[in-house]
């Protein structure tokens, strides 16, 4: 049962995910699952949300403890916030929001904060560094394709751990536009088949290039693979895209799309509960219901 309706207090704290639609999100599953697990006094429910101005106006009570944000109101509710996080303000993108004890909303962009994690894990394993050490992202050629949502995530999200970066996309424009603002370089997608100054580089593909149902399709050919030591991809349907089983044959690590979004969904659970989440919980439920 996804909501249990009869624990509600006047005191249950209330949160959910807005969007439009919202019906399919399997965020409400996650959430009651592990509030109950620690037994909080919580529940999180959808909320299909037209005008996101009104929706704040309107939940703006102590019980209210926040809401996470998906299609179209990423964008739209960074207006309606108190504070915003610096990257996210920076992506232009919130998806996890937070209201606190002194009446205020705090906005955080947990897409980044999740992916870059699960970068950094994948080459901490590479290099059989303990977890928890200076990033190893730190002084790494980073390429992203894409300057979508996804490809600000990962660009700035990379940049702030101190990568160098390099923005490829289809078009150009959108590509220079986004390197000029991370400081990094802008090229085409067909250029990257071509540039491997040095060996070791980290690979985040952010276009939809491979996505269902266009499954055979893959955004870089196999052998430019060679130079990348890791190798991730955003997209998570399918799992195992294209790109991300030939890096495994080119000898890459490979990072997961559905790595991102697990990890984004535990720093959802912290910042609305302050405690860490139940990842095991987490993972069982997210492949239960894939
Ligand atoms: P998201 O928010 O998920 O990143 P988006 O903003 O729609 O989604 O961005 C999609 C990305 O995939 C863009 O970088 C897009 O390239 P353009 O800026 O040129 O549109 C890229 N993309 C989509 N289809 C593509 C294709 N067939 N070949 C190459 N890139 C593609």
């Amino acid at each position: 049962d996804l909501y249990n309706f009869r624990l509600i207090k006047p005191d249950t704290k209330i949160y959910g995910i807005i969007g439009k639609p919202v019906g399919h999100s399997k965020s409400p599953l996650l959430f009651n699952a592990s509030f109950k697990s620690v037994g909080l006094n919580a529940i999180y429910l959808h909320f299909l949300v037209d005008d996101v101005a009104k929706f704040f106006n309107t939940y703006s009570t102590p019980d209210f403890g926040g809401c996470s944000c998906t299609i179209p109101h990423k964008e739209a509710a960074l207006k309606c916030m108190d504070d915003i996080d610096h990257i996210a303000k920076k992506i232009g993108a919130i998806n996890n929001i937070c209201h606190r004890p002194d009446g205020k909303l705090y906005a955080f962009n947990t897409d980044y904060i999740g992916a870059i994690s699960a970068i950094e894990d994948g080459l901490r394993e590479l290099n059989g560094k303990a977890p928890g050490t200076e990033s190893p992202l730190a002084g790494k050629l980073l390429v992203v394709l894409g300057a979508g949502g996804a490809g600000k995530s990962l660009a700035y999200g990379g940049a702030q751990k101190g990568a160098r970066v390099v923005v490829a996309n289809r078009t150009f424009e959108r590509a220079k536009e986004l390197a000029d603002k991370v400081g990094g370089k802008a090229m085409t997608l067909e250029e990257v088949e071509h540039f491997h100054p040095e060996e070791g580089m980290v690979l985040a593909n952010t276009t939809s290039v491979g996505m269902k149902p266009k499954i055979d399709e893959t955004p870089l050919p196999k052998h430019a693979l060679k130079h990348y030591c890791l190798v991730f991809d955003a997209i998570y349907t399918p799992k195992d895209t294209r790109l991300l089983r030939e890096a495994k044959e080119t000898g890459a690590v490979i990072v997961y799309g559905t790595e991102m979004l697990i990890r984004q969904g535990f720093e959802q659970y912290k910042n609305f509960t302050g405690l860490p989440a139940p990842e095991e919980l987490f993972r069982q439920l997210m492949e239960k219901h894939a």
